[in-house]
């Protein structure tokens, strides 16, 4: 066990003056059965997780009205009660709600989910294109003149869509954009980056870890079998080989600093400056082995080398639709 430690790093959410550690928690997997919730994990561990998180300085929690029907912001905002003001809350509004009047009410019901009187940073999950982007920001922005949110950010926006959000904000900025991002699915990098860090917008990334894949502890012949994962292409046995060289070069890196290939993996996503990476933990344990990511600075040696093998892991078209067909038995 370690104590609060020195090598969390913290940054700004836009211009939005709330500052959240480079490694924050994510919490999909609370109550989310497609995870295998209360088969091998369950409200206990989920909360001596948080706990742990705030031990260790990890400030940033993020949540969603969808995750677990609303089970995720419940036990996020119990466990975090006895040290609210320390971190800062991040929950979503899903895009059924994305009218003026939906996300309003999406708001209240999350704050009473989550028993606070104002949400940190509050994120549109994915864009709705049968709702106008303006009445969804518009509604964003008459919260924050509310007092029931501190931040804007949004979720799953491309750059053009990102661009547009921003102009239909009047007084406020946006915070953040909260997209996938790993070593393995690397989409954002062609512009949308670059544009965050230009234009101060943080990049949350999500399924930081691949979905554990980045862990190295699978291969063809052993995949996870929760629902998540066997919808996901990337734990094709396909995707699974092409991606070996990549996890030989994690061994290797995280052999060489004695930590694991997942460190390795947050490790280099941090190490921009404008990104913070949330991977979700199912207990304290990966909890802290996140944390302890942000103690490690790859060389820039280190860094391109990964770089490159992570963006030769090609995941194709194939396996998307081959896994569906799978499940039906086809
Ligand atoms: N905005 C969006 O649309 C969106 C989409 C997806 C996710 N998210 C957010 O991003 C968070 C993270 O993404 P994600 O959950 O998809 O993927 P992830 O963080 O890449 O992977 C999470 C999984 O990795 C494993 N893991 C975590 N820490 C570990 C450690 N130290 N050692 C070994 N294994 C470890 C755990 O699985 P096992 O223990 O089962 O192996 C965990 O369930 C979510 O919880 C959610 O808050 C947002």
């Amino acid at each position: 066990m370690f104590g609060r430690f020195a090598g969390l790093k913290y940054l700004e959410l836009g211009r939005s003056g709330l500052r959240v550690s480079k490694i924050g928690l994510g919490t999909w997997q609370i109550g989310s059965s497609e995870w295998g919730w209360n088969r091998g994990y369950g409200v206990d561990d989920v909360v001596r997780a948080i706990e742990r998180a705030h031990e260790l300085g990890i400030n940033f929690v993020d949540t969603a009205e969808i995750y677990g029907g609303g089970l995720s912001e419940e036990v996020v905002g119990r466990a975090i009660r006895p040290f609210r003001d320390e971190v800062v809350v991040a929950t979503k509004v899903w895009p059924t709600h994305a009218t003026y009047d939906g996300v309003l009410k999406a708001c209240e019901r999350s704050l009473k989910r989550l028993g606070v009187d104002v949400i940190d940073l509050y994120q549109v999950h994915w864009p709705n294109p049968l709702v106008p982007l303006s009445s969804t920001m518009r509604a964003m922005e008459r919260l924050v003149e509310l007092g029931k949110v501190r931040a804007i950010g949004v979720s799953n926006f491309s750059l053009g869509r990102l661009r547009r959000a921003q102009e239909c904000l009047k007084r406020e900025e946006i915070g953040s954009n909260q997209v996938k991002y790993n070593l393995v699915e690397r989409g954002v990098e062609k512009g949308l980056l670059q544009y965050c860090e230009r234009e101060r917008v943080a990049l949350i990334a999500y399924s930081p870890l691949a979905q554990g894949l980045l862990t190295a502890r699978y291969n063809a012949s052993n995949r996870p079998r929760d629902l998540v994962r066997r919808l996901n292409p990337l734990f094709d046995p396909a995707v699974l080989r092409r991606a070996e060289p990549l996890m030989t070069i994690l061994r290797e890196v995280a052999a060489r600093h004695g930590i694991e290939p997942s460190q390795v993996a947050l490790a280099w996503l941090i190490k921009r400056n404008h990104v913070i990476a949330i991977p979700g933990a199912k207990r304290p344990e990966q909890v802290e082995s996140n944390a302890r990511a942000a103690e490690l600075e790859l060389s820039d040696e280190e860094w391109r080398i990964l770089s490159e093998a992570g963006s030769k892991v090609s995941i194709g078209v194939w396996p998307k639709l081959r896994i569906p067909l799978r499940l039906l038995g086809l």
